[in-house]
């Protein structure tokens, strides 16, 4: 569904890769999931695929046809069949729900109105928001903006749908329901869904095939069927960490900083040079 052949993207004149010699196959009706840390170049990746930001060099085949070989009109129009959403929503705050999943259509060439707002609260329908069509992203919790932003994904009804950390600002249960709703729109719509995330979890509950990529290449790859299974291991560090339970810290751990002698012991500080009036006049120019 999605070829991505020896992609490399570079910045500043070639002094930063992000993406380093990428080649990714995604199969049509999956959902796959992209996870490494930050600066990995996964969102660089990840607009990639529809050429949001343009490879320096290699191919980007979505359906059967290079992407990277279409002329500026040809790709405004087959960007319509792959839809995006951001982790910051990236709606129109002066716009209400309905008229910021109308904007895709609009930007689509759907020029008649009523068509406009019929498909926006079909879309809208989708993710059960049909009720708040009238409400400013403002009067919405962040699960129900996102919602928006799924729906203005869907309206211009997209075979692909591109996600970056699109659960990233939300709370477990929010995460939880967003998820739900991308689970749902790729078994129902059929919508092959591509997932960046550096949150485990989501790659647990949603992905079906696991990319992870470091300084801008793949490192491993593996199947969430694998990942479940007691026997697997990743053969990257990255990946033995990543799939790791959560963030661990060794606490009271004695010895291991270098610790500046006036932080060493709170005997240190010279309390005499302190006086009551100099603490008073500070903290009223803080207050002030
Ligand atoms: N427009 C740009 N100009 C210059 N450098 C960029 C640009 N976009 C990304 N980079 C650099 O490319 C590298 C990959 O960035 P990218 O945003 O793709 O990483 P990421 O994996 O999505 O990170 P995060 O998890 O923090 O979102 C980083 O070093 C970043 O600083
Ligand atoms: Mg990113």
């Amino acid at each position: 569904m999605i070829s991505l052949r020896h992609v490399t993207t570079t910045f500043k004149g070639g002094d930063i890769t992000a993406v380093d010699d990428v080649s990714l196959d995604v199969r049509r009706g999956s959902i796959h999931g992209i996870i490494g840390f930050s600066g990995a170049g996964k969102s660089t990746l990840l607009r990639n695929i529809n050429l949001l930001e343009r490879p320096t060099s290699g191919e980007v085949w979505v359906d059967g046809e290079e992407l990277t070989g279409l002329s500026a009109e040809q790709l405004r129009q087959r960007r319509h069949q792959i839809g995006m959403i951001f982790q910051g929503f990236n709606l129109v705050n002066n716009h209400t729900a309905v008229a910021n999943v109308e904007l895709s259509l609009t930007f689509a060439g759907v020029t008649n109105r009523r068509e406009r707002r019929r498909r926006a609260l079909e879309a809208l329908e989708l993710v059960d928001l049909a009720d708040r069509a009238k409400a400013y992203p403002a009067q919405l919790s962040g699960g129900q903006k996102q919602r928006v932003a799924i729906a203005r994904a869907l309206a211009t009804k997209p075979n692909v749908l591109l996600c970056d950390e699109p659960t990233s600002a939300l709370d477990p249960f929010t995460t939880a329901t967003v998820l739900q709703y991308l689970a749902d729109i790729n078994a129902q719509l059929g919508i092959t869904i591509v997932v960046v995330t550096h949150e485990m979890e989501v790659i647990k509950a949603l992905a079906d095939d696991v990319t992870v990529m470091e300084s801008g290449a793949i490192v491993e790859q593996f199947t969430t069927e694998q990942l479940r299974s007691d026997s697997f291991r990743p053969h990257t560090a990255i990946g033995s960490y990543l799939i790791s339970e959560g963030i661990s810290v060794d606490k009271g751990r004695t010895g291991t900083l270098e610790v500046p002698a006036t932080l060493a012991t709170h005997e240190d500080v010279d309390a005499a040079s302190v006086t009551a009036d100099d603490a008073a006049t500070t903290l009223q120019k803080v207050g002030n």
